[in-house]
């Protein structure tokens, strides 16, 4: 199967998870059509694949039916969990960074906005709602305790004040400024790097990685991170709104402090070759059995949407 079927696949299994995942919560009315609708809405599921792809590496087995052999490792149902709660985390951050305190924006995933569907309180709530929703999950279905607490360290260490919450404050506070490199790193990094990070450590931490491999992972995870935001960042000048499933050109209009606007658009494509290239270096140590993860790392650097 070539890389786009298997990472297709791989979200697939992620969406029936998020799917049944949902069906099990007592949750009414509104609240529970606005999480449909986020979860439903097609994401590229990069981060929860990146957990799945991760943990496998290590060790793990992940595939979305019961064990293929007799006496084969069993399917690894922490990394199922912990695939699904970074997306919810994920999608919780995307729901409050469109809306109008934040980014303003109408368009997410090919759709109107959750607060446009709903309405900004509705939006409000179900992005708390994701984001307790996913610390729950991991409490209550990883299946042994120490495991569920390095996970659900990991995840609110690094989607927290410190992570990704730094990097949005830190994103509104230097729109209109003259951020420099220094500046623009800090805010991609948190922002968006440290969620890849998360991914890469949550996948190894079901798969039971050791010390070097743990290590190794997490680099790899803020490398693509890094340059996962630089490709947001030139795709939201270079694509158009239709091919990206949101409002392209938006980043200019509010002054947003991104690598095409303060180091130009050629600079910002060598970096992310650069950090795609050092990505796929932090491998060497697993050897050919972290082809999936290359070839991850180089079809980030293509990516049209
Ligand atoms: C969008 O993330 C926000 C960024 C950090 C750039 P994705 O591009 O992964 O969005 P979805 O999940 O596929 O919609
Ligand atoms: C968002 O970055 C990063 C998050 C933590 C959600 P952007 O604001 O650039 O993401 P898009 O372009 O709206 O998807
Ligand atoms: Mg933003
Ligand atoms: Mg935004
Ligand atoms: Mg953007």
């Amino acid at each position: 199967m070539d890389f786009n079927a298997r990472l297709r696949k791989k979200a697939q299994f992620v969406n029936d998870t998020l799917q049944r995942l949902l069906a099990f919560q007592q949750i009414d009315g509104d609240l529970k059509e606005a999480l449909r609708y986020v979860l439903e809405a097609p994401g590229k599921r990069v981060r929860s694949v990146l957990v799945l792809w991760c943990c496998e590496l290590v060790g793990g087995q992940v595939n979305g039916t019961p064990p293929a052999k007799k006496g084969g490792p069993e399917p690894n149902h922490n990394a199922e969990i912990a695939a699904a709660a970074i997306e919810m985390v994920h999608t919780y951050s995307l729901i409050h960074d469109d809306l109008p305190a934040m980014d303003d924006d109408d368009f997410r995933r090919g759709l109107p906005t959750c607060h446009k569907v709903f309405d900004e309180a509705t939006a409000i709530l179900a992005g708390d709602a994701l984001l307790t929703l996913a610390f729950e999950i991991l409490a209550k279905e990883i299946d042994e305790p120490t495991i569920a607490v390095k996970l659900i360290g990991q995840l609110a260490q690094d989607a927290g004040p410190s992570g990704m919450i730094a990097g949005q404050m830190a994103d509104l506070k230097a729109e209109r400024s003259t951020g420099g490199e220094e500046i623009l790193e800090y805010i991609h990094t948190n922002k968006t790097a440290k969620m890849f990070r998360c991914a890469a450590a949550m996948g190894a931490i079901c798969g039971g990685a050791g010390k070097k491999q743990f290590d190794c992972l997490c680099e790899y995870g803020l490398k693509i991170g890094l340059g996962f935001q630089i490709a947001d960042d030139i795709l939201d000048v270079s694509a158009s709104s239709e091919q990206l499933g949101k409002t392209a050109g938006k980043d200019a209009k509010a002054a947003k402090c991104t690598y095409p606007a303060v180091v130009g658009i050629e600079k910002a494509k060598e970096l992310q070759k650069k950090l795609a290239d050092e990505a796929v270096a932090v491998l060497e140590p697993f050897g050919k059995k972290a082809d999936t993860l290359r070839q991850l790392a180089m079809a980030l650097l293509e990516r049209t949407k």
